[in-house]
């Protein structure tokens, strides 16, 4: 239930309905209610209506937006490493297995040390909120208190998120490796201790690496750990070839890579499997019936050589599909990076299957947004402005100060989005709202107060 009015925005509005409609309000209205929540979003011409039907509190504030600014929800990243942040955008020059050998794992080990951790957590988040992504699921490192840093930084600076402490004992360097019932216990603290903060933005998530690093004891008391708190799971499926054979060799019982977490209890309709570059027949059927996730990450797969995710096959199948920018596998902090590289790998695969149609800019926006709210959980809070959900949004300028855009007369709304979607940047996002609170400001925004 939402309550009396006590926020309109009014100007531009996009947001996906579901995923195939998109609802563009050239000149729209949207009201929150005193928690923050989405009361309405309606085209302006309806606003004296709105008034009788909803009530407005008598100081209700308008806030108008400038001409071309518009309103849109915040991007959803559904797989990024937070520990891999300082190696962003360096290193893509070799696949997955060795990539993790030679830079990833190195600094992972450097979180033991808490200045390195909350050095780089505070980047990250800061980066991410500047690039308009509201809400993450985050892998940290082995570490259990670096990883808690990273709680905390999200909650001061404002992002939403899931926070995972990462868990490996096997087939891992010797000086960044658990030993099993430690990483369980481990997390299971971590989980407890953050559960206990009660907080409204981080949620703890479970953090199988992957099959590979993973244990058969610790996948199996890993998912324990998931099911009696009730809290997610994420990890890595199925993403490039040489892994994929390895856990063949690792398996040889489950017949794929999907069903080795299905044995061990990790797939149920709250798990986020990154990739899915090379996932079976069998094993879409199997995500799909489990209700599992999938966290597209097209800026890692042509990164680090993996593949082409087939998303309109997974959709086909009914899994549900997000977007992650995989950092740093993937070079890209930014969401909108993410999307323009899902469209143009969606054109690859056409490509290479007639059959399997190109995904449309406006699938594309889905995917970054309540696409990615679907994959975490989250679609009855977040990932579009339906009644109810909670106000994580952008206020976007195409003609901010600097911005890498230019608008011409003939623009219309639905050119000046697509602008924005394919040569946007940070520059252009000039306010970003959480739950309602302001956690970027441009100076190009418009005044937040009444006037
Ligand atoms: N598989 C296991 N660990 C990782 C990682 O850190 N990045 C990617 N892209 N894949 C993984
Ligand atoms: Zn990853």
């Amino acid at each position: 239930m939402t309550g009396e009015v006590r926020t309109v925005f009014r100007g531009g509005i996009v947001h996906c309905v579901d995923a195939s409609t998109t609802q563009l309000l050239e000149d729209g209205v949207l009201g929150l209610d005193q928690s923050n929540r989405i009361v309405f979003v309606e085209d302006g011409s309806q606003l004296a209506l709105l008034q009788d039907r909803y009530g407005f509190a008598a100081d209700a504030r308008t806030i108008q937006l400038k001409p071309h600014q518009f309103l849109m929800p915040g991007f959803i990243d559904t797989h990024i490493h937070a520990s891999q942040y300082p190696n962003a955008g360096t290193g893509l020059d070799m696949p997955l297995l060795q990539w993790l050998e030679t830079y990833t794992f190195p600094t992972e080990a450097m979180f033991a040390n808490p200045e390195f951790a909350q050095n780089a957590y505070e980047k990250v988040v800061q980066r991410t909120l500047r690039s308009g992504t509201t809400a993450c699921s985050y892998f940290t490192t082995i570490h259990r208190e670096a990883s808690t840093t990273l709680v905390e930084t999200c909650e001061r600076l404002g992002q939403r998120a899931y926070v995972g402490k990462v868990c490996m004992d096997r087939n891992s360097p010797s000086t960044y490796i658990e030993v099993t019932n430690e990483s369980i216990r481990e997390t299971e603290a971590f989980v407890q201790a953050t559960l206990a903060r009660n907080s409204e933005l981080v949620t703890p998530i479970v953090t199988p690496r992957f099959v590979p690093t993973c244990s058969s004891q610790l996948m199996t008391g890993l998912g324990e750990v998931a099911r009696r708190y009730n809290v997610p799971i994420q990890s890595h499926v199925s993403e490039n070839a040489g892994e994929i054979e390895w856990v063949r060799q690792l398996h040889p019982q489950c017949s794929s890579y999907s069903d080795v977490y299905d044995v061990h209890g990790l797939l149920n309709s709250k798990a986020i499997m990154a990739h899915g570059v090379h996932l079976s027949e069998a094993e879409m059927q199997l995500l799909s019936a489990r209700k599992v996730g999938v966290s597209h990450c097209p800026c890692s797969n042509y990164g680090i050589l993996s593949g082409i995710c087939r998303v309109r096959d997974l959709h086909q199948h009914n899994v549900k599909v997000g977007l992650g920018t995989d950092v740093s596998g993937g070079h890209s902090p930014a969401m909108l990076e993410s999307l323009r590289l899902a469209l143009i790998a969606s054109k690859t695969v056409h490509f290479q299957e007639p059959a399997l149609a190109p995904l449309r800019l406006y699938e594309g926006l889905h995917l970054a947004t309540l696409g990615g709210a679907e994959v975490m959980g989250l679609q009855d809070q977040i990932g579009n402005f339906a009644p109810g959900k909670h106000f994580d949004a952008l206020i976007v300028d195409p003609s901010s100060i600097d911005s890498p855009i230019d608008v011409f007369a003939k623009d219309k709304f639905s050119d000046r989005v697509e602008k924005f979607l394919f040569n946007g940047d940070d520059r252009n996002i000039v306010t970003v709202f959480v739950n309602g609170k302001v956690v970027k400001r441009l100076a190009s925004a418009p005044a937040l107060t009444a006037d």
